[in-house]
């Protein structure tokens, strides 16, 4: 047997006999109680034997004096009495776990990435100790609550980020929609995104629907190499994971992007494609039944009320958390607090280069872009005559995001004033030179993302 059950038994009988609480036979033998023991990661439960109690009464079993006792012959592990059906006795397998408290920030440094697991991230730390996540396996699909201000966006931005650093861009894929705009800015440098960051309703939609193609593609792939899963695809033809982010769902009340995001959340699993939604109104109708019966990760923050933690998670209890970042969540199965990890402003580059070092790539629209600002602008990355220039082929918008998107790479500089243009970088410029007529062209490190991707707007 478990040697670990073995003393955790010892020392419940151990306390019992002295505080006298065991029957004693004529012969003078005690009456022990059984029991079968489950042993969990966590905890082992002592499930008792209700015909064997060796004459220990109920409310005996219940008194939280004998707790505190068999907790001093346990090293501190905390006990306690599940009292349903019959009775069961959980002990904590970790000393002391229970008295542990949250530290009021938990901030990840590149040296804290999670080590096991291609996809999986550190969502925070629990009174357990650390809790991961993994993007690609059970918490493949994530409904995040809270109010303005609870650490939504924060949390999303740091598990992006780390997924980012431990995977290439031929191992991952994001589509982000932020329509608040700044929460996601800096995320735009990464060369993992399908698309810049959807910061506008229809830029939305229309990402939002090319995950569905997506999907639909790789389903037709699979099909015919008769696969039905997409982690049992070998290796080396396995499509990357494609993460979906959408902060603040409910805004797509109504919106034809509520039936994609069902289908997405239904079927997505199979063709490696997860999904994190985000919303501040959990009580919104973007959250149909349908899409929360198929997101069954819940991460709820700070609410505004218990009404709203039951329809978040079921159970009230997140109207209670205090601070940024401290959340309830049924992360691995159980239901348990965590303070989440973030990555703050300033650390904000040094992340982003790590998941873009692999070198971004340039498409047809891109080099052409960068070769009329260059012939025709003197250089100047100028927003109206380009975008009256490539009318058609480009949205306003698109250009936009690729000039933050560039500047933040370094390969426009930074205006000084907000009315000076930004001016192509002789980085830029040799991308663009360096490329054949109307052929993507490839960064110097080499790049995962297909070319062309980018100017499939
Ligand atoms: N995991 C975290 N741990 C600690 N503090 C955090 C965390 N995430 C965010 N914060 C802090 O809380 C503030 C608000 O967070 P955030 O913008 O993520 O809130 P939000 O829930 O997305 O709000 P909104 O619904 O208005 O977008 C941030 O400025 C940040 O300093
Ligand atoms: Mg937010």
């Amino acid at each position: 047997m478990h040697t670990e059950v073995v003393t955790y038994w010892r020392g419940i009988i151990g306390t019992l006999v002295q505080r006298g609480e065991l029957r004693q036979r004529t012969d003078g033998q005690k009456v022990l109680p059984q029991a079968v023991a489950v042993v969990e990661p966590q905890r082992v439960t002592f499930v008792l034997d209700m015909l064997r109690l060796g004459g220990v009464a109920r409310e005996t079993w219940l008194d939280p004096a004998l707790h505190r006792q068999i907790r001093a012959a346990l090293q501190g592990r905390r006990t306690f009495v599940a009292d349903s059906a019959g009775l069961a006795l959980v002990v904590a397998r970790e000393p002391g776990a229970g008295n542990r408290r949250l530290p009021a920030k938990v901030t990840i440094a590149p040296d804290d990435l999670v080590a096991e697991g291609e996809y999986t991230v550190l969502l925070g730390d629990a009174k357990t100790g650390r809790l991961p996540l993994d993007l690609a396996g059970n918490e493949r699909a994530m409904l995040v609550a809270g109010t303005s201000g609870s650490g939504k966006s924060g949390t999303i931005r740091s598990i992006v980020l780390q997924a980012t650093a431990k995977c290439q861009p031929s191992r991952l894929q994001l589509a982000l929609v932020d329509l608040k705009r700044l929460d996601f800015v800096a995320l735009n440098a990464l060369p993992h995104l399908v698309r810049s960051v959807a910061t506008e309703v229809a830029d939305a939609e229309a990402l939002i629907g090319w995950c569905v193609q997506e999907m639909e593609r790789r389903q037709v792939v699979m099909a015919a190499a008769r696969v039905t899963r997409w982690d049992s695809m070998p290796q080396e033809t396995r499509f990357p994971l494609l993460l979906l982010v959408v902060d603040e769902c409910a805004d797509f009340a109504g919106s034809r992007a509520v039936g994609d995001l069902v289908q997405l959340a239904r079927k997505g699993r199979a063709s490696g494609i997860s999904l994190i939604l985000a919303t501040q109104r959990p009580d919104s109708e973007v959250l149909s039944r349908q899409i929360k019966a198929n997101v069954p990760t819940r991460i709820a923050f700070r609410c505004t009320d218990a009404t709203e933690s039951r329809i978040i998670l079921d159970r009230s209890g997140a109207e209670k958390l205090t601070r940024p970042g401290l959340a309830l969540t049924n992360v691995d199965g159980t239901w348990r607090k965590v303070q989440c990890a973030f990555i703050p402003d300033e650390a904000l580059g040094e992340w982003v280069a790590l998941g873009g070092v692999i070198g971004p790539a340039l498409g047809k629209v891109e080099v052409s872009l960068v070769r009329h600002a260059l012939e025709h602008l003197d250089g100047a990355f100028t927003i109206n005559p380009l975008y009256e220039a490539f009318q058609g082929r480009i949205s306003r918008r698109q250009i936009v995001n690729l000039a933050q998107r560039w500047e933040m790479r370094g390969w426009l500089t930074a205006p000084a004033h907000a009315t000076d243009p930004r001016r192509v970088t002789p980085e830029l410029e040799a991308l663009a030179l360096g490329a054949k007529n109307g052929n993507a062209v490839t960064g110097g490190t080499g790049d995962h993302r297909e070319a062309g991707v980018v100017t499939e707007w």
